[in-house]
């Protein structure tokens, strides 16, 4: 495996963006410190919960519309970013792989750990491809993307719904930098619909959500020696009908003052004050045509499910404006 990212670049990142948002004026904590081996076993299992559509919805546009993703591109290389355990991969890995044209699969990643559980797992399924993880953060390390003639980039999940409008914009104007013209992005996302249906997905019954929210406190006890004390947070879910988002936070059930040891820091919280832990921007096919325009890629096609729930968009880098 390829590693851009090691524990010291980690333990230094999350230091930073702990110090940064905990300090800033509306707090904050990136979502993707949820993701250790805990925070990832509990996403698996959200993915499975009834209230959660948008794995299972992806996943039957994927079942319906893989072998027209491969008849399509034709891609030789294919590239999964935030390829997590890779499952729904396996869809297009198939497809590719009945079309003739695949020769390799590159996961790329932040947790070592998923990736290389993935990539094992996908060497004994596929002999006849060369597969190389990377270990990585899909923001910062796109220029390590191997090269390869026609490559397909699926970014799936809907996670670009995790970044903000502003770093969305730099994520997409980077890949198709990285990108020659012709070559394919495969990108999914989830679309606007009844709150009535988003905000229990992000608000379960069962409260897994509530766990893995309440998660990124075991990370930064852990790791940065802190004494959050996670009972004492709530979870909220609520949706941003203006941005058009679920923002997910952690709410102080009392008053109270938290200790981080490495970053030598106190954080005083009111009752009811929060900080907020993730954004999970929903989409409009419009909106999502205008900014991947404005990066540089054409949408070629567009799926979605009988209810219009998930999107899966089929766009090639191109030139023309
Ligand atoms: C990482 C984009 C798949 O935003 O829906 C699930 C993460 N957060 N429940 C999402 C998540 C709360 C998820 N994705």
């Amino acid at each position: 495996m390829d590693k851009h990212l090691d524990d010291d670049d980690l333990a230094r990142e999350l230091r930073a963006d702990v110090r940064a948002g905990l300090t800033a004026d509306s707090r904050w904590i990136p979502p993707k410190w949820f993701y250790d081996a805990r925070g990832s076993e509990l996403f698996e299992e959200i993915t499975r919960l009834p209230e959660y559509y948008p794995t299972r919805t992806e996943r039957a546009v994927l079942e319906e519309h893989a072998p027209a993703i491969a008849r399509i591109t034709e891609a030789k290389t294919l590239v999964e970013l935030g390829s997590g355990s890779s499952e729904k991969t396996r869809l297009l890995l198939d497809a590719l792989v009945a079309r003739g044209t695949l020769g390799s699969f590159v996961p790329l990643d932040v947790s070592a750990s998923a990736l290389s559980a993935a990539v094992e797992s996908l060497t004994t399924a596929y002999p006849g491809l060369s597969i190389r993880g990377v270990v990585g953060d899909m923001t910062r390390h796109l220029r390590h993307l191997p090269e390869g003639d026609n490559r397909l980039v699926a970014f799936l999940g809907g996670t670009l719904g995790n970044l903000m409008p502003a770093e969305r914009a730099t994520f997409l104007t980077s890949l198709r930098s990285v990108l020659h013209d012709g070559e394919w992005l495969l990108l999914g996302t989830d679309l606007v619909k009844d709150p009535a249906v988003l905000v229990p997905a992000y608000d379960d019954a069962a409260g897994v959500t509530a766990a893995f929210n309440r998660n990124v406190l075991h990370v930064i006890n852990r790791e940065l020696d802190a004494d959050f004390d996670p009972s004492a947070f709530e979870h909220v879910a609520l949706w941003d009908p203006d941005h058009e988002w679920i923002e997910m936070r952690l709410r102080s059930t009392r008053d109270q003052r938290v200790h981080i040891a490495a970053l030598n820091l106190d954080v005083p919280f009111a009752a009811g004050g929060e900080m907020r832990t993730e954004i999970s921007a929903k989409f409009r096919r419009d909106g999502l045509t205008a900014e991947l325009a404005a990066a540089g890629f054409a949408p070629r096609h567009w799926w979605t499910d009988p209810n219009s729930w998930f999107g899966v968009t089929l766009a090639q880098a191109s030139s023309a404006a």
